[in-house]
C-alpha cells in the first residue's frame, strides 16, 4: 500500500552537474539529449526543465516518485556531464513545471537579470545553489521563456 501511494506522489528533484561536451559538439548533443528527453520523459509522466550555462547542467524532474528516481539513475550514468549533485528531493505539493515536457534553455546576455537576482553574474555555480534559490531560478527562465519562446529548444 505505501509503496503504490508513494509512488503516485509527486516527487521534485533538483541536481546540478558539469557538463563534459566538446564545445563543439554542444549544439547537437543537447539537440539529442532533449530528442530522447521528450520521448522518455512522455512515457513515465515527467516535465521539468534544463539550463545549459557556462560549463554547467541545472535540471528540474518532476513527476511520480519512482519515475523520477529511474530516470534520474539513469541521467547520472551518462557520460555527457559528472560531478551530479542532488540540491534538492522530495515530495512537492504541485507541478511547478506542468506543461514542460523537457525544454533546454541557455541564458543569454539578456538574461543576466537572472543571474544578477542570485549573484551569478561572474560565475554560475549551480552546484552551489540552495534548492530553493536553484528553484526560483528555474522558474525564472520558464517565465522568460514563456514569455519569449525565443532561443527555445523544446
Ligand atoms: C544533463 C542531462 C540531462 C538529461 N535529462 C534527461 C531526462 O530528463 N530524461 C531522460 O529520459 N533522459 C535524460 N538524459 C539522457 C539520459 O542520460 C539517456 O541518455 C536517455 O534517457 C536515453 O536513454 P536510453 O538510451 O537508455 O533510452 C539527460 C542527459 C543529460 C546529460
Amino acid at each position: 500500500m505505501s509503496t503504490i501511494s508513494g509512488s503516485r506522489t509527486l516527487h521534485r528533484l533538483i541536481y546540478a552537474s558539469r557538463n563534459t561536451i566538446p564545445a563543439i559538439d554542444l549544439n547537437e548533443e543537447i539537440g539529442a539529449i532533449i530528442r530522447a528527453s521528450i520521448r522518455r520523459n512522455r512515457e513515465v509522466a515527467i516535465g521539468g526543465l534544463l539550463l545549459v550555462h557556462q560549463g554547467h547542467f541545472l535540471q528540474v524532474l518532476e513527476g511520480p516518485a519512482e519515475a523520477v528516481l529511474t530516470t534520474y539513475g539513469r541521467i547520472c550514468d551518462d557520460p555527457r556531464h559528472t560531478d551530479t549533485k542532488v540540491l534538492g528531493a522530495g515530495p512537492a505539493a504541485k507541478r511547478a513545471f506542468a506543461e514542460w515536457n523537457m525544454c533546454a534553455r541557455r541564458i543569454t546576455p539578456a538574461d543576466d537579470a537572472i543571474l544578477d537576482t542570485l549573484s551569478m553574474r561572474t560565475a554560475f555555480e549551480p552546484n552551489r545553489l540552495t534548492a530553493g534559490s536553484a528553484l526560483r531560478l528555474l522558474q525564472a527562465v520558464r517565465g522568460i521563456q514563456d514569455r519569449t519562446q525565443l532561443s527555445a529548444m523544446r
